[in-house]
């Protein structure tokens, strides 16, 4: 299937190339525009996991240095902010998660003087940085940390949840670990227990100590002065605990790690954690910068509490409702789409370095290609940000491990062969079609998958049909439409099963979006006029029909299966 994208945008492209830093970089200092958005609203987010983008001393892990050789990729893509998984010191226990030093990047990764060539070329490029921010725990390696256990008397012992146990060397309480087994774990040195929702490497802070706060707020502020916009913010669900520390409701049958299923009613989503997030975005509003949220809300009435009840929380909680839709499923879809377009800014995202990738996710076995291009149509053209995770622009795979031995998330030790970890989705990007795909020449941490051969950036450039052109192009749009960047939702033809279309309103002018999620050729017949438009065709901008027109009758559109059509409408 080949792209066919319209000849004013080709023109545009060259134009945006051309006059691309000017223009980002007055869009860098007005932080609000005519429509009152801000510059995130306007942004479009790629998540980069560093061990796995781009190696540049070649020992098979990435780092900083491998990004900043890539901004040039990532500027012509069409990206405006990236977010960096855990880049700081760390003892790797869950690859950055269990953070040693907040001020400071890990050795593996580069050198701060790194950080800031990172920080000064991408912003020549008009590309912000976000940095991850691990606020629930540190690692067990943290000074703070070490000071904690060192004695019941240290200044730092109440940094940590620290309880005696229930006698007969029984943990305080019923609490489990997500990541298996208890969350308690026995330190003898003073004879007490401390908690951990992750893995025991990885102690919970006590976000009920105002010192602790106001040392993890002072990281933030910290980061702001080197020149980051903003953070995602890791696990905000689990940052308080009940202090009384009731025992959770037991849930019938056990979980892939042999516990029993637990209801995290006494240490999950305590309604404490927001004034922590109120407070947080204090000091983010004095940066103008953006907090984003790894929300894991069960519907959107928690989702709707992490914007804040006067939207003075997180500017960008994730929607992970949206990632649990796993079918192509247009009626669940839209149902999700409703619901957070109704919560506030909504937050649009297909997988991440936890999430299995959408190629597999969504893919049929025989369609992927199309598929993943139907799945950009739809997340690149809603109302919201869209946060991409590195190497879904070309359609990279799940690389699962096929053996417990070559397992490398402890996860997938723990769980195996029920839960296989997060590997499979942390491979390395794939450059080229050489060995390795380019990512490096010594030993990849992780294998890359077959299909590199094929997917990978080289490869697809050179194809004006392939995944990596389909997102180029509509990113291309995405900035270039007002409609796209501003314009309102409206759902269209809500009870067809097989064709999600919905139409994004701006003023005078408006995009229409179709997207076939069904094998078969459908056809469609759009009635504009509820919306205010009685024009009767649409002006192709980007679709993955064969031979399309210029401009389509909106009484009989056809498209072809697993399609997209995106065109605008004007009165
Ligand atoms: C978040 C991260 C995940 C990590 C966990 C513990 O869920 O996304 O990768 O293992 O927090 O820090």
């Amino acid at each position: 299937m080949r792209t066919h994208f319209c000849l004013d945008v080709r023109i545009y492209t060259l134009l945006a190339a051309i006059f691309s830093y000017p223009l980002l970089a007055a869009a860098q200092s007005a932080s609000v525009d005519a429509n009152g958005h801000q510059w995130w609203q306007h942004a479009v987010f790629y998540e980069i996991y560093p061990r796995s983008f781009a190696d540049s001393n070649n020992n098979g892990i990435g780092d900083l240095n491998g990004i900043t050789s890539k901004l040039d990729y990532l500027k012509d893509l069409g990206v405006d902010a990236i977010w960096i998984t855990p880049c700081y010191p760390s003892p790797q226990v869950d690859f950055g998660y269990d953070v040693s030093d907040y001020e400071n990047i890990d050795p593996m990764y580069g050198t701060l003087a790194d950080f800031d060539r990172l920080q000064e070329e991408a912003s020549k490029r008009g590309i912000r940085i976000i940095m991850d921010f691990v606020l629930n725990h540190t690692s067990d390696q943290h000074a703070w940390y070490k000071e904690s256990r060192s004695s019941k008397e240290n200044p730092k012992r109440d940094w940590y949840i620290w309880r005696d146990g229930k006698g007969n060397n029984q943990p305080p309480n019923n609490w489990l670990s997500t990541f298996g087994g208890p969350a308690w774990k026995f330190d003898s040195t003073t004879g007490q227990w401390y908690y951990h929702y992750f893995y025991p490497q990885q102690p919970d802070l006590n976000w009920r100590n105002p010192a602790v706060e106001k040392a993890m707020f002072d990281v933030t502020r910290w980061w702001y002065k080197r020149g980051v916009s903003g953070f995602r913010l890791d696990a905000v669900d689990t940052l308080f605990e009940d202090p009384d520390l009731k025992n959770n409701p037991i849930l019938p049958g056990r979980n892939k790690y042999g516990d029993p299923n637990m209801e995290d009613k006494y240490n999950k989503k305590l309604p404490e954690l927001h004034g922590v997030l109120q407070r947080l975005r204090k000091v983010a509003d004095e940066n103008d910068a953006v907090l984003i949220g790894e929300t894991w809300t069960k519907n959107i009435a928690e989702l709707r509490e992490y914007y804040g009840a006067h939207g003075n929380e997180l500017q960008m909680p994730m929607d992970f409702l949206f990632t649990r839709v796993d079918k192509l499923s247009p009626a669940e879809f839209r149902k999700q789409i409703a619901g957070v377009d109704s919560a506030g800014w909504p937050v649009y995202v297909l997988s991440n370095h936890d999430i299995v990738r959408s190629y597999v996710r969504y893919g049929d076995g025989k369609h992927n290609d199309q598929i993943a291009k139907l799945m950009a149509g739809l997340y690149l053209t809603l109302r919201g940000t869209p946060i991409m995770y590195y190497g879904e622009e070309i359609g990279m795979t799940n690389n699962d491990p096929k053996r417990k031995e070559d397992v490398k998330d402890p996860i997938g030790r723990t769980g195996w062969p029920k839960e296989k970890g997060r590997d499979g989705e942390r491979t390395p990007m794939q450059w080229n079609s050489s060995k390795n795909a380019g990512f490096t020449v010594g030993t990849p941490w992780l294998p890359v998958p077959a299909s590199a051969i094929t997917h990978n950036v080289q490869t697809e450039l050179k194809d004006p049909g392939s995944i990596l052109q389909f997102y180029r192009h509509l990113l291309t749009l995405r900035h270039r439409e007002p409609a796209l960047r501003e314009g309102d939702y409206f759902a269209l033809n809500e009870s067809d099963p097989n064709v999600l279309s919905y139409l994004r309103k701006y003023k005078n002018e408006a995009v229409l979006v179709v997207l076939n999620m069904s094998g078969s050729t459908q056809t469609q017949s759009f009635d504009l006029a509820k919306q205010g438009f009685t024009s009767s065709r649409a002006n192709t901008l980007l679709t993955t029909q064969p031979s399309p027109a210029e401009e389509l009758s909106l009484s009989k559109l056809q498209i072809e299966p697993f399609g997209v059509y995106i065109g605008k409408v004007t009165k």
